[in-house]
């Protein structure tokens, strides 16, 4: 008897070795075609939308500012350059630039740092020869201290300011307009080659 009863365990155990084989592809196969549908995911453009440029309303210092800055049309221009000139930017930018009273001094008297209260507007155009302006920067002088402005940039009616990848354009934080300027912050921050200032 025990022989045979061994040789019966031994099958059963073969049996359920070779049982247990089989398993995991049997259960595999039910699940594959389910896992393949929910992979359609798309909508990548919500991302797009926060690189674009908006036009958006000025927060209350930007709208003094622009309320401040209402006739610059009137001002003087810097160093004499009173018609456009092809900016140091990057692209077919053309540019007139204004300074109110204290700017212009500044610039006449190559006084570095520039004093509180200098205000700088520069019209930017799309192109020679083009009309109307595209836009309108504003660097305004908040103390006697190196590097202490208030940047903007405004439509050309000075009523909205321009947001750039979900960034206003205003206030005195590290927004795009210092990380250019900072090549002349030796000259405090003013860039334009007419200022000929040290
Ligand atoms: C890529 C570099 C760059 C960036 C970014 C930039 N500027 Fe300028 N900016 C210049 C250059 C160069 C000048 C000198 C005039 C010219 O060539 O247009 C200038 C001139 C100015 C002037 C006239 C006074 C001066 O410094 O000569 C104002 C005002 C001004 N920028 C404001 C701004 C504001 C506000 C921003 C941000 C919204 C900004 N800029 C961003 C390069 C830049």
């Amino acid at each position: 008897m025990r022989p045979i009863k061994s040789a019966v365990v031994l099958m059963v155990v073969l049996g359920l070795l070779i049982g247990c084989d089989d398993e995991p592809e049997v259960t595999e196969e039910p699940d594959e075609p389910e896992e393949v549908e929910p992979e359609p995911d798309p909508e990548p453009e919500p991302e797009e939308v926060e690189d674009e440029m908006v036009w958006i309303d000025p927060s209350q210092d930007s709208a003094d500012l622009l309320e401040d800055i209402e006739n610059y049309g009137e001002w003087d221009h810097h160093a004499g350059v009173d018609t456009h000139f092809e900016s140091g930017h990057p692209g077919d930018v053309w540019v007139i630039a204004y300074a109110n009273e204290a700017g212009i001094e500044t610039v006449e008297q190559e006084q570095i740092p520039v004093p509180e209260g200098a205000i700088f507007v520069k019209e930017e155009y799309d192109g020679d020869g083009v009309e109307d302006p595209s836009a309108v920067t504003v660097m305004a002088k908040l103390s006697d201290e190196m590097g202490d402005w208030y940047w903007l940039k405004s439509d050309p009616e000075l009523e909205q300011v321009l947001e750039m990848e979900g960034m206003a354009l205003e206030g005195t934080e590290d927004l795009g307009c210092i990380g250019c300027h900072a090549q002349d912050a030796d000259r405090d921050y003013l860039m334009a080659p007419q200022f000929e200032v040290p």
